[in-house]
């Protein structure tokens, strides 16, 4: 290869790398953008990704977001993003807007982490944001920096609830009585148990069951998609544990982890918000408790009569009660029906109910109208927009039939309470009917 050739060949290879670089800058420079909205361009166009993922990590920060709502309730702010975010790495975070395909400015988010952490790393955070104005906007996203917009490199979160702040009246709602369960997780396969209390909600009034699903037993499953295919159940994947190295425990101190149970304080939020629009209360219980009325037939009976008596309050307690485990006798109580082979354990033989210690803290379940709470706990409201009210256990209790109690009492201090007896009739063929459908009646799966 002679000299001249080799360098002519240089010179052209330089050019042409100068050449593709210089093409590469002129295609880039127009991704991005600073705080002043420019005229449509095929770059411009938005949102160019929107997450379908429940958990949606936030580029260049330790923070998980999870959705994103609409939410005029308090002056200054338009909307909430509610996080999971990492509480030692909290730095200023600004909005920013897709408004009908056009990207907008950004605006600076409020950020605000909930009050219950029990000690964990990772705390449910909102980030409240303004809108611009002549914005019509259907997706947001978070930056670490005002104006570095990356259109292609957001992973925008759709706005839901664009409606919730017209008033609707009782019958307008999709939904009267939402369920909320906050996570199921690890091998979870009481079957029966689940059977039985989501046919006893459907008896109470509840419309519709939230599930945050990270993970369940097979015989659970093939139950819960014989729900969802009804559509009374409403599963939410929730892999929190593929982000997070997520606690069984309640307390960081005790159990350790990244986040409480399962993030179940997000989830509790996120079910709340996700009904604001499209029920009228929302039932914050745990998968093996049920919110029973012990006066009325039924949940709409009763929160009719509670909200006539307490017009301005949004947020019911109502009392944890232990049912646990205790022989039962079929001559004194009736049959049982038999589900044999069916995983779990039958809630109608737990006739015996523990007298709560209220001489030290006693934990409540709750029933609250989504459109009053801003943040909630597991027990409790953090921010709440109106009063509480204690509901007395002769009106209501919330039954919690554990798999296992820790400290067994003797009968004597034992109430009975067949109260869930009552809804036997109606119960049973329902049971049967979700247990059949899902293939699990041991009888009818020999034949
Ligand atoms: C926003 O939507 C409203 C009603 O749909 C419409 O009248 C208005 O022109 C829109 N504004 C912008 C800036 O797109
Ligand atoms: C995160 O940002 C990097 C560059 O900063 C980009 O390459 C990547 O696509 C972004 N990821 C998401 C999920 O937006
Ligand atoms: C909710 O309850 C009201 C009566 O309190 C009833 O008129 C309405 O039809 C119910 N809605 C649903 C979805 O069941
Ligand atoms: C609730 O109970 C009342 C009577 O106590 C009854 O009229 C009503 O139909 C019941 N509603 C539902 C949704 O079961
Ligand atoms: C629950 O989540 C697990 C893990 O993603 C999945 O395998 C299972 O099918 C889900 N169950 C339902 C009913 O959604
Ligand atoms: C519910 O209340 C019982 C007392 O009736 C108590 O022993 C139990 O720890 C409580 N359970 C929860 C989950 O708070």
């Amino acid at each position: 290869m002679d000299k001249p050739k080799e360098i002519r060949g240089k010179f052209f290879f330089l050019f042409l790398a100068t050449f593709i670089f210089l093409l590469c800058l002129a295609v880039r420079t127009p991704r991005t953008y600073g705080s002043v909205p420019q005229p449509r361009r095929a770059l411009d166009a938005c949102p160019s990704r929107t997450s379908s993922e429940t958990i949606t990590p936030l580029n260049n920060t330790k923070h998980l977001l999870v959705s994103a709502y609409m939410d005029r309730r308090e002056a200054g702010s338009d909307m909430r993003i509610i996080g999971i975010f990492k509480r030692d790495s909290i730095r200023p975070l600004h909005c920013v807007f897709c408004c009908a395909g056009r990207l907008s400015s950004t605006t600076p988010g409020t950020i605000m982490q909930h009050s219950d952490r029990f000690g964990f790393p990772y705390a449910t955070t909102d980030v409240m944001c303004r809108i611009p104005r002549d914005c019509n906007a259907t997706h947001v996203d978070l930056l670490t920096q005002p104006g570095r917009v990356r259109p292609l490199h957001q992973s925008w979160l759709p706005i839901r609830n664009q409606k919730t702040n017209e008033k609707k009246k009782t019958e307008e709602f999709q939904f009267n009585f939402t369920v909320c369960i906050s996570n199921l997780f690890g091998d979870y396969n009481n079957v029966l148990q689940v059977a039985q209390s989501l046919e006893m909600y459907r008896l109470l009034g509840v419309d519709r069951v939230v599930i945050y699903n990270t993970s369940c037993g097979p015989d659970l499953d093939r139950l819960l998609r014989g729900y969802v295919q009804e559509g009374f159940v409403e599963m939410v994947p929730w892999p929190i544990d593929r982000h997070l190295n997520p606690s069984r425990g309640w307390l960081f101190s005790q159990s350790g982890g990244d986040v409480h149970y399962f993030g179940q304080l997000t989830t509790l939020n996120e079910c709340v918000y996700r009904s604001m629009e499209r029920s009228r209360y929302v039932l914050l219980n745990d998968i093996d408790e049920i919110i029973m009325p012990y006066r009325h037939d039924n949940l709409t009976a009763m929160m009719d009569a509670l909200q006539r008596q307490h017009p301005h309050e949004g947020v019911f307690l109502i009392e944890n009660h232990t049912f646990p485990k205790k022989p039962f006798e079929e001559s004194k109580w009736g049959p049982l029906p038999r589900w044999r082979g069916v995983p779990g354990f039958n809630i109608l033989e737990r006739v015996y109910r523990e007298e709560p210690d209220r001489s030290i803290y006693h934990p409540h379940k709750m029933i609250v109208q989504p459109r009053a709470v801003q943040q909630t706990s597991v027990h409790e409201v953090l921010k709440a927009f109106g009063p509480a009210f204690k509901v007395p256990p002769d009106v209501c209790r919330t039954i919690h039939s554990p798999i296992s109690t820790p400290t067994e009492r003797p009968l004597e201090q034992l109430h009975v309470d067949t109260r869930l007896r009552d809804f036997t009739e109606g119960l049973l063929p329902g049971v049967d009917a979700v247990l059949r459908r899902a293939g699990l009646l041991t009888s009818e799966r020999q034949r």
